[in-house]
């Protein structure tokens, strides 16, 4: 018997590479070869640009489905976690290999990232999946967070849109694929395409924001939003490029914040606000997100993030 209509589809699927994080910090210096030096702080944490979008979202009252990939020792870790947030298990699956790990290990002046991606290796795969496809395009809106190959893109995108759904795309930071001329397409396919300064750099070749808009336009770009720290964001479009400035928070962390950004941009979009709106709902998100440790505990709902609004942007 087929679910009701309201069991089986979703407002906003996220798909992209999911992680365990361990975070190392307070050492207080960097180990020669053969070395050992002790951390201050351990914490284990889900993460994954496409985990954290997906709580955000689900801190904001959405229904979400996360689609990826895990290890079978850690299905209990992630199902108590993402229920923490209101996000279901239904659209993980059980990968090849075990979880991918990222260890970070800060120093007071520095922070370095060790990965191995594990089960993601699968997800080229899996999103070549016809259920998984259609599980995706029951959604409203479909948020890719990973290096989407160009060759999935050109088939899913398409399927996508004939099903209604808007799309968007943040790659983080993936040289490769950003500078792979093939890509170029995706970011015109996808309704949004959601680099920082870093990532912006490298796929135009040239750092800064008014770079950014120039290859916008000349790649043919409708519409281009850029992340841009605590400076906020840009918004490059038909009206122009728009400054968008960052509330004022006390940031403590930023790890997450340009996830946090997605899920407020997304949020809003679902609500047909006018994209000037978007972009401010996205920079609260992600402010808010800064101030506590990590990029899950402090995810706002939707009262924290219109009381900020209200605050920075007027009502
Ligand atoms: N210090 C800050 N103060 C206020 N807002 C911030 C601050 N840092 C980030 N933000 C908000 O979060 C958004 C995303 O931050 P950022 O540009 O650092 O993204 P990112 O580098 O993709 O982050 P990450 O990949 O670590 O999640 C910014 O556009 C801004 O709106
Ligand atoms: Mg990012």
């Amino acid at each position: 018997m087929a679910l009701p209509e309201r069991m089986t589809s979703w407002d906003v699927a996220v798909v992209g590479e999911i992680y365990a994080d361990h975070v190392f910090t307070g050492f207080a210096r960097w180990p020669g070869p053969g070395e050992e030096v002790l951390a201050d702080g351990y914490v284990r944490e889900l993460g994954g640009g496409c985990v954290n979008t997906a709580c955000g979202l689900s801190r904001l009252g959405r229904r979400v489905r996360l689609v990826g990939l895990i290890g079978d020792a850690d299905v209990d870790w992630f199902e108590g976690r993402l229920g923490e947030f209101g996000v279901g298990m239904g659209g993980i699956r059980l990968g090849a290999e075990s979880t991918g790990i990222t260890v970070s290990v800060s120093t007071r002046e520095d922070r370095s990232f060790f990965t191995w991606p594990g089960a993601n290796r699968g997800l080229a795969d899996l999103l070549g999946e016809p259920v998984v496809l259609a599980d995706l395009a029951s959604a409203r809106h479909v948020h890719f967070a990973m290096p989407l190959p160009r060759q999935r893109a050109a088939e899913i995108l398409p399927r996508l849109r004939e099903a209604g759904c808007t799309s968007s795309l943040d790659v983080g930071y993936s040289p490769d694929w950003l500078t792979d001329p093939r890509n170029l397409d995706t970011c015109r396919e996808v309704d949004l395409f959601l680099p920082n300064r870093t990532e912006a750099a490298v796929l135009c070749g040239e750092d800064g924001p008014d770079a950014y808009a120039r290859w916008a336009w000349a790649e043919g770009l409708p519409r281009a939003v850029l992340k841009l720290g605590a400076e906020g964001a840009l918004v490059i479009d038909a009206d122009g490029v728009t400054r968008v400035v960052a509330p004022r928070v006390d940031a403590l962390d930023t790890t997450g914040a340009g996830d946090a950004f997605d899920a407020g941009l997304i949020d809003a979009l679902l609500d047909d606000a006018p994209f000037g709106r978007c972009v401010e709902r996205a920079c609260v998100c992600g402010a808010l997100c800064t101030t506590a440790p990590g990029a899950l505990r402090a995810l706002p709902d939707s009262l924290q993030l219109r009381t900020l609004r209200e605050q920075t942007y007027g009502s």
